[in-house]
């Protein structure tokens, strides 16, 4: 007879392995979305790459394939509902079921707010916020007939700081750090899972040409405690996380992966 110590290794040691788990993810082809296939891949997963570029993933297709892993490429506009619904359609017939949802397209300008055009708000927030929603209400039909899913939001630490010259952005952040929160509680019964996770500034290509400039990341970091700017590897444990069985009992939560900032 094992030991409990021996019988709890057995137990847990497969705790974050996504073997077979169908992945599907929006803004595949952005700095962050490219590396949590990677990352879900090595688990195990199999991956569907949704992206309105999608051209842009085709070496990550080589990568998640090479370890022996499905993957697809879509491609869609998170803003338009009957291009969302029939992409999830093709993802549930190319792989027969849908696991889990990590909602990653979104865009981001900064600039004072009384220069921001009404264009420029309705863009960030139909990408980031009603994006989000109709790609959660799409998928979150198969998840409620499958009776499980786990949905993945990315907030930012601007779903629950004021930070100046990111009205918008900051507007649809919160939006989603709350319908995050919604959906959770609707579907708590239901088998599903929704939380999100808010990284502080990584460097992607959302943020690449604003670093760029003069002081910018020396601003950045000197905010961080952890005092240096997130990379896209750090997002990855926590996706796994919440994509895994390892947070079968968390929900409506936001997952902060932010080097301190908003313990400050
Ligand atoms: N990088 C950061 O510092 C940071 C910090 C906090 C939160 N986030 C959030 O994480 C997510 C991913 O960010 P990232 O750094 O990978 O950005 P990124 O710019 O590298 O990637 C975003 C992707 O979204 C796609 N996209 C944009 N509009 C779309 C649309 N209408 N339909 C489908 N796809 C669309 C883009 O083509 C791009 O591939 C975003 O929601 C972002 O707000 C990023």
């Amino acid at each position: 007879m094992r030991s409990v110590k021996e019988r709890r290794i057995v137990r847990y040691k497969n705790l974050f392995d996504l073997t077979d788990r169908v992945v599907l993810i929006t803004g595949a082809a952005g700095g962050l979305g490219q590396e949590m296939a990677l990352g879900l891949a090595e688990y195990g997963a199999d991956i569907a790459m949704a992206d309105l570029f999608p051209e842009k993933i085709e070496k990550t297709l080589t990568g998640i394939t090479s370890l022996g892993r499905k993957a697809l490429i879509y491609k869609v506009d998170v803003t338009d509902r009957e291009a969302v619904y029939r992409m999830v359609r093709e993802v549930h017939q190319d792989f027969g079921k849908i696991d889990v949802l990590i909602n990653s397209a979104g865009v981001n300008s900064r600039k004072p707010a009384v220069e921001y055009t009404e264009d420029e708000w309705d863009r960030i927030l139909d990408i980031n916020l009603k994006g989000t929603f109709l790609c959660t209400q799409a998928v979150g039909k198969i998840m409620l007939a499958q009776g499980r899913g786990k949905v993945i939001n990315m907030g930012s630490v601007s779903s629950v700081l004021g930070h100046p010259h990111h009205g918008p952005y900051a507007a649809s952040k919160g939006g989603v750090a709350l319908l995050t929160k919604v959906l959770a509680m609707e579907w708590a019964k239901s088998g599903i899972n929704v939380n999100a996770i808010g990284p502080a500034y990584i460097q992607t290509p959302l943020t690449a040409e604003y670093l760029a400039v003069g002081d910018h990341y020396q601003k950045i970091a000197s905010t961080i405690p952890m005092g240096r700017l997130g990379e896209p590897s750090d997002i990855v444990g926590a996706v796994v996380f919440l994509a895994s069985d390892a947070s079968n009992f968390v929900t409506g939560h936001l997952l902060l992966v932010d080097g301190g900032r908003c313990a400050d």
